[in-house]
């Protein structure tokens, strides 16, 4: 296990934000132009404070592993957290940067830019 760390399996095997929601204030449908994978995030905000998040994601490892961080870390948060995720947070939870697979991270970090663009 060199590349999918422990941490990535993990996650993986320890999901805590799949599923989706009734009652959302935004949905977001991303679909990667590197690898085809997709994914729908449904967001709730009160008062500019993120309330829930949820994903539906067809994806790999990586790329499910770094929704858990990132959900993990915006829940509870004010909106303007989102500007404080960067790949450095997926590479420290996860205890691992794998090669060639940035583009895994950058999806991520594009749905949440998303949410940001909406409503900074
Ligand atoms: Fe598509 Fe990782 S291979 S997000």
């Amino acid at each position: 296990m060199d590349e999918y760390t422990k941490n990535i399996v993990y996650y993986m095997n320890n999901t805590k934000f799949t599923g989706t929601l009734e009652e959302y204030t935004q949905r977001i449908y991303y679909k990667s132009k590197i690898c085809g994978d997709t994914v729908i995030l449904f967001v709730v905000l009160k008062d500019s404070i993120i309330d829930d998040l949820k994903y539906e994601l067809n994806g790999c490892a990586l790329n499910t592993a770094s929704f858990e961080v990132f959900c993990e870390y915006l829940i509870g948060k004010p909106i303007v957290e989102i500007k404080n995720l960067n790949s450095d947070m997926i590479s420290e939870k996860l205890g691992v940067h794998p090669k060639g697979k940035d583009h895994c991270i950058t999806l991520a970090l594009d749905v949440f830019g998303m949410i940001e663009a909406e409503h900074l």
